[in-house]
C-alpha cells in the first residue's frame, strides 16, 4: 500500500544553470534545491521575481534537465528517457500562467482538452473522458463547450479547460505556475477554489508557484520560500506565515502593504538577487535585515557558513544560521488582511 506520508514528486539537490551567453555569465537558476510534495497536499512556491519559481517548476516536471540532482515521483527517480518522460507526464501536468497561449486558438474545446489522450494513444470512450473532465472543473454541462473556441471563452473558463486537459490522463500531481496571474481579480478565488475541490475530491497534490502571499494564504497547506535558487524555509501555511523564521520570509512578509503594519515595514535593502553572481556563505547576507543587528562575531558566521535545509515533508525547515536568534513577528499577520 502507498505510504501517505512518502512524498508524491520531490526534487534532491536539484541545480539548474542556464549557460553563459555573450556578455552574460552562467545563471544558477535553481542552486541545490530539496523539496517534497506530500500525497494530496497543496504546496505554494514563493520568492520575488527572478528567485528561479519557473525554472524549478519546469524541472520538476520534467521539461528542463537538471545539471544536478534530481526529480523523484512516488520514490523513483525520473528516467530521462522517452519511455520514462511519457509514464511520468501521466501522473504529473504542468498548468501555465497564460491559458490563452497555452490554447490553439483553432482548436476547439473537445480537441483541446483531448490532446493528451491523443498524444498518449488512449482514444477509447474520449469524448466521455473529455467530457468528464470539463466537469471535474465546473464547466456543464460539457457538451455545450465542445464546439465553442478559445476566444469565445473567458480568461477564467480558458484556465478551466487548461486543467480539465491536464486532468484527462489522472494525474496525482499539478504544477501550477502563476495559475492566476493572468486572470483578472474577480475570477481569481474561483480558480483557486478548483485547486482545492481537485485536492478533496480527486486527492490531487498541486505544486503552486506564486509571487503573492495572499493566494499562497488562501490555498496552501505548506508554503516553500524561495530565495536566488535555494529553499530558504518550508512549513506549513501558519508557519510559515505567522511565524516566519528566515529573515528572508520576514522581509518578505513585512513588504506585504498591511494597515496595520506600515510603519514596522521592512525594505529589503541592497542589489536584488543577481543568479549570475550568487554570494559566498548565506546567499541572503548581503540584504539580511538580521545580520546587521547580530555581533561580528556571529554575523561573520553568514559569510563563512552556507546554511543548508534538510529535505523535510511535516515540519518547518529553515535555512539559516542564525534562525534561533530571530525575534518573533512584531504584529502577526492576519489572514484577512492578505488578500488575492
Ligand atoms: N532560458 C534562460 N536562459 C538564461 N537565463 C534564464 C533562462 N530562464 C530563466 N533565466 C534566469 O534564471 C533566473 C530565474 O528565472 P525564473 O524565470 O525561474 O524566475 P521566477 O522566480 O519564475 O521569476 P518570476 O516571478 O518573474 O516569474 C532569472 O535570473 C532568469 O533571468
Ligand atoms: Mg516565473
Amino acid at each position: 500500500m502507498a505510504d501517505p506520508t512518502e512524498p508524491v514528486l520531490e526534487a534532491r539537490d536539484l541545480a539548474v544553470t542556464f549557460p553563459a551567453r555573450r556578455r552574460q555569465p552562467a545563471a544558477r537558476a535553481v542552486d541545490g534545491v530539496n523539496l517534497a510534495l506530500g500525497r494530496g497536499e497543496v504546496l505554494a512556491l514563493i520568492g520575488e521575481s527572478g528567485c528561479g519559481k519557473s525554472t524549478l517548476a519546469r524541472a520538476m516536471v520534467g521539461l528542463i534537465e537538471p545539471n544536478r540532482g534530481e526529480v523523484r515521483y512516488a520514490g523513483k527517480p525520473l528516467r530521462r528517457t522517452r519511455s520514462g518522460l511519457r509514464e511520468f507526464r501521466r501522473h504529473v501536468q504542468l498548468v501555465l500562467q497564460d491559458p490563452y497561449g497555452a490554447l490553439n486558438p483553432r482548436q476547439n474545446i473537445h480537441d483541446a482538452v483531448a490532446e493528451g489522450l491523443r498524444l498518449h494513444g488512449q482514444r477509447a470512450g474520449l469524448t466521455r473522458r473529455v467530457g468528464e473532465a470539463l466537469e471535474q472543473v465546473g464547466m456543464r454541462p460539457p457538451e455545450h463547450f465542445f464546439d465553442r473556441y478559445p476566444h469565445q471563452l473567458s480568461g477564467g473558463q480558458q484556465q478551466r479547460v487548461v486543467i480539465a486537459g491536464a486532468l484527462t490522463l489522472g494525474p496525482e500531481v499539478l504544477v501550477a505556475d502563476e495559475p492566476v496571474s493572468s486572470l483578472d481579480a474577480s475570477v481569481r478565488g474561483e480558480i483557486l477554489k478548483l485547486f482545492l475541490s481537485l485536492r478533496d475530491e480527486l486527492g490531487l497534490a498541486a505544486l503552486v508557484v506564486s509571487h503573492d502571499l495572499g493566494l499562497a494564504w488562501n490555498i496552501a497547506d505548506r508554503v516553500a520560500v524561495m530565495y536566488l535558487g535555494r529553499i530558504v524555509e518550508v512549513g506549513t501555511v501558519e508557519e510559515v506565515l505567522l511565524r516566519p523564521q528566515h529573515p528572508y520570509t520576514r522581509a518578505l512578509l513585512d513588504a506585504v502593504p498591511s494597515t496595520s503594519d506600515l510603519d514596522a515595514k521592512t525594505v529589503l535593502r541592497g542589489e536584488p538577487p543577481d543568479p549570475t553572481a550568487i554570494p559566498a556563505g548565506c546567499r541572503f547576507h548581503p540584504r539580511c535585515p538580521l545580520r546587521a543587528t547580530l555581533p561580528e562575531d556571529r554575523a561573520q558566521l553568514c559569510l563563512n557558513d552556507v546554511p543548508v535545509l534538510a529535505p523535510a515533508l511535516d515540519e518547518r525547515q529553515v535555512a539559516c544560521v542564525h534562525a534561533d536568534a530571530a525575534p518573533p513577528a512584531a504584529v502577526p499577520h492576519d489572514r484577512a488582511e492578505v488578500t488575492t
